[in-house]
């Protein structure tokens, strides 16, 4: 049975403030949010599904979680409650590495794009479960500390446990975070804090008939990981959990912060009657300034923060699209559903409207070469079993537990360099660090210097100045700001300069970010990241 397109409105999720406000002054604030087993209708034709929400009850948890609302200087407290129950809802995989637990379900809460204590960066392997019973080797405390002392931008929650990412973040659980800082923000007058200022959590799933989600339980490689499938991809695609919503806007701009949650799936958005996307922000941070453009390329994890002006379109709906293949790049074309994802019913008059984009955004340092202490080559491997489907995929060769050989000084800039020694792209996050992609150069004479780094796993010595000399791909404008994602285009090698320091002041961090446990660097395609595709990054003095 097909589901109908454009039949239920877009959601907001509920708002939790990561403050309180003492006589009109802010304060720090401790929340309680807790990981539910609970039924969410992602489509009213469908019977609902069962899935794992965040939320600060089971009955107010939601598909994703509420976005938490944390203001820029003030502390954010949370404890992350599992309250999930010992049977998971998704069929995961025992031989891939893989938190493993009789009392409960392995969790871990991350804060994509914080700028936090190792402590509370939500390590793969400071996993709990229900009540605390059982905690992973590198639990350290129940109670997280975001600082909140970054540039304002926007974030997102999700679970990061070894080995269970890709079947918890498939469950549901996921969510916005926002870090406003309006002394700054405001005077520019964009969209801010109101009904016309909305984050889109864009996701695909698969459903059966009864309403559960879909996934394969049956590995590529059944006789090597019974279960573990290298990309999932649904054909529903939702937001704000709601499969093809509609949602009806008036003639006048709207701003969208728009994160891809996706396993795996790329989107390409653009809008079926040519309205254009004006891009404040890409990532967690502000653009220098804004960037036009009629598509948008999102790979799993990243964000794109767009002002849409809908007293722009010629007609009174118009439909936000997909043309991404998946996998991405070499991938199936998109179909008929997986091509569609939230419709506009574009109210009839002009109105007044007050919001604007200005010229200028925020003025965030340029990179500054010289200022890098360290140079450095990560590769990207894929293994494949004989019957030629992929097994694993490392970065550097080695799985997660190989001793950490990213070790960067507190504070550092460094250069770094990603090779992609596989066909598909690879949307790679370093956690605490903040990047600008200088370059991506298409490798020449790649099978030579493939068999070379298989055999040997050495960058340098496989003469990598000399492969890295073909075509250069044009960076877009509206990725050249600082970012925590970037696509790592097949064949290629993708300079970047990391700051492992705040972009917007000189100040050094509040935190011992040379403590135990330390941080990773990972792909985001979860079903890569999960086997194995994550290496840790530690911080020294
Ligand atoms: Cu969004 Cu390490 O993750
Ligand atoms: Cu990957």
């Amino acid at each position: 049975a097909k589901l109908k397109m454009f039949v239920d409105e877009l959601p907001d999720m509920p708002k939790i403030h990561g403050f309180d406000m003492v006589s009109g002054v802010p304060k720090s604030k401790s929340l309680k949010i807790g990981m539910f087993k609970k039924k969410w209708k992602f489509h009213k034709d469908l019977p609902p599904t069962p899935v794992f929400a965040y939320g600060t009850s089971k009955h107010t948890a939601t598909v994703p979680g509420p976005t938490i609302e944390a203001l820029h200087g003030v502390d954010t407290y949370v404890t992350w409650q599992n309250h999930l129950p010992k049977k998971h809802i998704l069929p995961w995989d025992p031989t891939i590495p893989t938190a493993i637990s009789e009392k409960g379900i392995p969790t871990v809460v991350h804060l994509h794009g914080g700028i936090d204590e190792p402590e509370s960066d939500g390590n793969s392997n400071a996993w709990f479960t229900a009540k605390f019973k059982s905690r992973g080797p590198t639990w350290t405390k129940k109670k997280y500390h975001y600082h909140n002392n970054q540039h304002p931008g926007n974030l997102w929650y999700h679970d990061h446990a070894m080995g269970l990412t890709r079947v918890n973040l498939l469950a549901g659980l996921i969510g916005a975070y926002i870090i406003r800082q309006p002394n700054v923000e405001a005077p520019l007058g964009l969209p801010y804090g109101s009904e016309f200022d909305r984050p889109l959590l864009v996701f695909d799933r698969g459903f059966r008939i009864d309403g559960s989600i879909y996934m394969n339980s049956t590995g590529n490689n059944p006789s090597i990981h019974p279960q573990w499938q290298p990309e999932y991809f649904g054909d529903a695609i939702i937001v704000n959990g709601k499969a093809w919503p509609r949602m009806t806007v008036r003639r006048r701009k709207y701003r969208f912060r728009i994160i891809n949650a996706s396993n795996a799936r790329f989107f390409r958005f653009f809008f079926t009657n040519g309205l254009r996307f004006i891009h404040v922000g890409s990532d967690s941070a502000y653009l220098n300034k804004p960037v036009v453009t009629n598509d948008i390329l999102l790979a799993p994890s990243e964000i794109a923060d767009v002002v849409v002006d809908f007293s722009k379109s010629k007609n009174e709906t118009v439909i936000l699209a997909n043309d991404a293949p998946y996998p991405y790049p070499s991938g199936d074309p998109v179909n008929e559903a997986n091509s569609k994802v939230l419709k506009f019913i574009i109210n009839g008059h002009h109105e007044l409207d007050t919001w604007r984009v200005p010229k200028k955004l925020m003025k965030y340092p340029s990179p500054d070469l010289s200022s890098a202490s360290h140079t450095r080559y990560i590769a990207m491997y894929e293994y494949t079993s004989d019957i030629d489907e992929p097994t694993h995929l490392y970065l550097n060769g080695k799985p997660y537990e190989a001793p950490v050989s990213e070790t960067p000084k507190v504070g550092a800039t460094e250069i770094w360099n990603i090779i992609n020694l596989t066909e598909d792209n690879h949307p790679l996050h370093i956690h605490l660090g903040l990047f600008k992609t200088l370059d991506q150069t298409e490798l020449v004479k790649l099978e030579e210097f493939k068999n070379c780094m298989t055999k040997i796993n050495d960058a340098i010595k496989c003469q990598i100045s000399k492969h890295a000399r073909g075509k250069k791909i044009e960076v877009p404008a509206y990725e050249k700001g600082w970012k925590n994602v970037y696509k790592m285009k097949p064949g290629a090698v993708t300079k970047i300069l990391v700051r492992f320091s705040y972009i917007h002041s000189n100040e050094s961090y509040a935190f011992d970010a040379t403590s135990e446990p330390g941080y990773v660097y990972h792909c985001h395609i979860l079903d890569h990241e999960d086997n194995a595709m994550m290496r840790p990054l530690k911080f020294f003095k």
